[in-house]
């Protein structure tokens, strides 16, 4: 029996000092070879509104939407601990409205929620949530839903003074109960401070190296995301050419009449294709 990974699980990662690896999924079928591959935590991450929908911004994409892509996602899975992504506004309103978002997540089947950012009123929703039994993954560091307020795509953490701040929201979503915090787009030795300074582990997304583990978004590091690719991605396969290729000669096979092949068809039994032929003749 495959022992599923949980909150418990991911902190004896930190706490041996075992690497945790993280990726984003969008649909059933990725997300079960993602889950068989071995990534511990697979993340339904509002980068879904970029490069599954083709949104803009990730700011477009509703809780409606999101739900969908959990519950495929979690349908697919089977020892990967899934987190669902709060989208822009589903936690923004009030608490009350914010922990129902929430719970829906679970009722689609994520393991836990991710919350962007950290001041008074979200770690009012992040309290309740993890009273209600949804654990809760912060977000710290570049935070997407964020971008116009911050002004852009900028690492943040550039000073000693941004660094303990980060330090200060860290230990605050510790001290409320979250059980990780992804740090986004934080230099590298700004990210090894924060994670040596704070019991829970720390996932990086461009924080380098000495965070308790690692996420991408795997249409980037797979090759199908094409638009654009952020300095920290290592690309493992180059998926944009696979489906390329296969989509070519599948128009080839089809226009020459190649596709399908005697293999490939149903056939009538004989004695009703002697028939058939007869009527043809008729006609
Ligand atoms: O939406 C997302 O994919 C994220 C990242 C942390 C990978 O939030």
């Amino acid at each position: 029996m495959i022992k599923k990974v949980n909150v418990k699980t991911i902190q004896k990662m930190k706490d041996n000092g075992e690497k945790i690896a993280v990726l984003t999924a969008y649909d059933y079928s990725t997300a079960k070879y993602i889950d068989e591959a071995g990534a511990d935590i697979i993340l339904v991450g509002d980068s879904l509104a970029n490069v599954a929908l083709g949104y803009e911004s990730t700011q477009s994409v509703s809780m409606n939407e999101m739900l969908i892509f959990v519950g495929a996602v979690a349908r697919g899975v089977n020892r990967a601990f899934v987190i669902g992504d709060m989208p822009f506004m589903s936690y923004n309103i009030s608490v009350e409205d914010a922990i129902k978002n929430c719970g829906d997540m679970l009722k689609a089947g994520a393991n836990a929620v991710k919350i962007e950012g950290c001041n008074d009123y979200l770690l009012k929703v992040m309290r309740r949530c993890i009273d209600a039994g949804i654990p809760v993954l912060g977000h710290l560091g570049f935070t997407p839903q964020s971008i116009n307020t911050i002004g852009g795509h900028a690492i943040q953490g550039k000073n000693v003074d941004a660094v303990k701040e980060l330090l200060e929201k860290a230990k605050k979503l510790e001290e409320v109960g979250a059980f990780a915090i992804v740090l986004e787009m934080v230099p590298e030795e700004a990210a090894k401070y924060i994670t040596e300074n704070i019991h829970i582990p720390t996932i990086s997304i461009g924080a380098g190296k000495y965070c308790s583990g690692q996420v991408l978004v795997s249409d980037d590091m797979l090759g199908k995301f094409s638009d654009y690719q952020p300095k920290f991605v290592r690309k493992y396969a180059d998926m944009k050419s696979v489906i390329l290729d296969a989509v070519k000669r599948y128009c080839e096979d089809v226009k020459s009449g190649d596709y399908p092949s005697e293999n490939e068809v149903f056939n009538l039994k004989e004695d009703e294709n002697e028939k058939l032929k007869k009527e043809a003749a008729l006609c």
